[in-house]
């Protein structure tokens, strides 16, 4: 029996607090700080993940067996290694500092992939000493141009920018601290185009692997694709296009060659590998590596697995992932669509009461940023507010759950898309 601590608080952390409330071997589940709709599977404790002394007080005080980061801030801090010493002994789902740099340093990640032959666009990094050659660069590629700032900048450090001029100016401007340290150092990259998709590994620091399946989700506010990026407004699982045949390349190109690598550097990887893909008319390339599961990617997978995840998760911060039995997958899709608040994803509403069925027959509902009052209504508290999650036979079948159980949901200027997974609907 195991005492789980989930750090985190959106959609993600939601649906893996269900997921793991399910399983016979939890003894208890905290979430940290966790939202209003995890409270229903665990215990939140106002503690913040990248507050460690908090977390590892948290750790010793409730006798914490398991430690799951979901979200990517801790990691790239170095929780793994601070509980290393300040908490001996507990297992840590989550890999230390150097292993996150894959999400915290698109630079190191962009020569991680360069060193192990990984698809990936062709690329420079650029600093204040070598601001003209970058510019060279960007004279040899064609239109548009990408520009993304080196380090975490809130999954808005990423610009794409039709005008070469234009271009060469953002360059300077982030190189002068537009997304502050953040991008001191700008990776240029060569456009690709094709069709996302993010494909999650689950992985030990041995170079076994599971994996979980893939989804695609719906990053821009407006329907059609169109206007500002978001954290995500929707998502399916699994897209149709990932087919044997294309997940055997991502295996085969990717996935192994990137542990691989992992194990080559002495980086004992213990997580999830976020891959962000792009399927080039059938070649999978790699767009980012995230060092956690995606949001609301992870609202549309939880439902799929079948079978018990927590001995996985035990398994692989063990070291040894192939102890856990396959995990079992329902054949079923899933189809998530998030509800956002008004004016988000720039300055939105907050306080909000949601009204209406939470707790739908068909579907799932999943809290990203809500919190309960001290009579317990239910509040909007962020941008993304809750997602809902529906199984069925079929992708239309699914979608038409999700958003029937949406419409009886209810919060002042609640906003979502209409066409999620759309394109996949006969
Ligand atoms: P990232 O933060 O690296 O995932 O980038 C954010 C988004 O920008 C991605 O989800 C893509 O839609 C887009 N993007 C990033 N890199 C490229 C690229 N090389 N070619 C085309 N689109 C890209
Ligand atoms: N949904 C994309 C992400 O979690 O980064």
């Amino acid at each position: 029996m195991y005492k789980v601590l989930l750090l985190g608080s959106g959609g993600r952390e939601c649906a893996i607090s269900w997921k793991l409330s399910q399983s016979p071997l939890l003894e208890k589940l905290y979430i940290a700080p966790g939202n209003a709709g995890t409270s229903a599977y665990g215990t939140n404790i106002a503690v913040k993940p990248t507050d460690f002394p908090a977390v590892a007080k948290a750790v010793a005080d409730l006798g914490i067996d398991l430690v799951i980061a979901g979200n990517e801030d801790p990691l790239v801090e170095g929780v793994r290694e601070y509980l290393a010493q300040a908490a001996p002994g507990v297992l840590v789902v989550g890999p230390g500092k150097v292993g996150a740099a894959l999400e915290g340093s698109k630079d190191f990640a962009k020569h991680f992939m360069a060193r192990y032959g990984i698809p990936t666009a062709r690329y420079m990094t650029v600093n204040a000493d070598n601001v003209a050659e970058g510019e060279a660069f960007l004279d040899t590629l064609a239109a548009p141009y990408v520009l993304k700032a080196d380090g975490l900048a809130a999954g808005k450090g990423v610009l794409i920018i039709s005008d070469l001029a234009e271009a060469k100016a953002s360059l300077r401007e982030m190189l002068g601290g537009k997304f502050g340290k953040a991008s001191a150092k700008v990776v240029i990259e060569e456009f690709l185009s094709g069709i996302e998709c993010s494909v999650f590994v689950l992985t030990d620091g041995t170079g076994q692997y599971r994996l979980l399946p893939p989804a695609k989700d719906y990053k821009r506010i407006g329907e059609g694709d169109t206007g500002l990026n978001t954290g995500g407004m929707g998502a399916v699982c699994p897209p149709p296009f990932c087919t044997d045949e294309f997940m055997a390349k991502v295996e085969e190109r990717i996935v192994r060659p990137t542990l691989s690598g992992l194990k080559a550097e002495g980086i004992d990887y213990r997580g999830f590998i976020f891959l962000g893909l792009i399927d080039c008319g059938g070649e999978p390339m790699v767009i980012e590596y995230n060092v956690r599961m995606g949001d609301p990617e992870t609202e549309a997978v939880m439902p799929r697995i079948a079978s018990d995840l927590l001995p996985t998760l035990v398994a692989l911060a063990k070291g040894n992932i192939n102890e856990a039995a396959p995990l079992e997958i329902d054949p079923r899709a899933c189809v998530t669509v998030m509800a956002v608040a008004g004016g988000y994803p720039e300055a939105y509403r907050k306080g909000d009461e949601i009204t209406g069925n939470l707790q739908p027959a068909k579907s799932i509902v999943f809290h990203a940023g809500t919190t309960a009052d001290a009579e317990g209504h239910i509040l909007t508290a962020g941008g993304r507010v809750l997602t809902v999650s529906s199984l069925a036979p079929t992708i239309a079948e699914a979608a038409a759950l999700s958003y029937e159980a949406l419409a009886d949901i209810h919060f002042a200027d609640k906003y979502s898309r209409r066409d999620i997974a759309h394109e996949f609907i006969g």
